[in-house]
């Protein structure tokens, strides 16, 4: 019980810490940026990046993850991705 209420008040600490640093935003495209984003790194450089990227920066990095970091997306992923980042994490 003990444990339980520990872990409650865990999750009510970071639902009030807030926003997307943690969980990305629920729309279409979020479980391919989930699955294909956090390979490598945290999902925090999405939102770190969310305020300096806009629709051609995000493509620009996507790019670049895949073509010079090596992540394996296909192209249906890749512009799925884009989409998503750029409308929910565009500046
Ligand atoms: C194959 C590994 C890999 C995958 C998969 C990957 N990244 Fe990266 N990413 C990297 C590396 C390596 C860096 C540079 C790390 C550093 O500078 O510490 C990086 C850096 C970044 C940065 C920082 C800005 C920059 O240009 O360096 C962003 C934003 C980013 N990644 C977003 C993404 C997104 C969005 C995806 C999913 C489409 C993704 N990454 C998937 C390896 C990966």
């Amino acid at each position: 019980m003990r444990m339980l209420i520990l872990l409650l008040s865990l999750l009510a600490a970071t639902a009030t810490a807030g926003e997307s640093r943690i969980f990305l935003k629920e729309r279409p495209g979020k479980n391919q940026v989930a699955a294909q984003c956090a390979m490598c790194h945290s999902l925090d450089y999405i939102t770190v990046h969310s305020t300096i990227l806009d629709r051609a920066g995000w493509e620009k990095t996507v790019g670049k993850m895949i073509n010079i970091m090596g992540a394996p997306i296909n192209d249906a992923d890749k512009q799925i991705i884009i989409d998503y980042l750029a409308q929910n994490y565009g500046k």
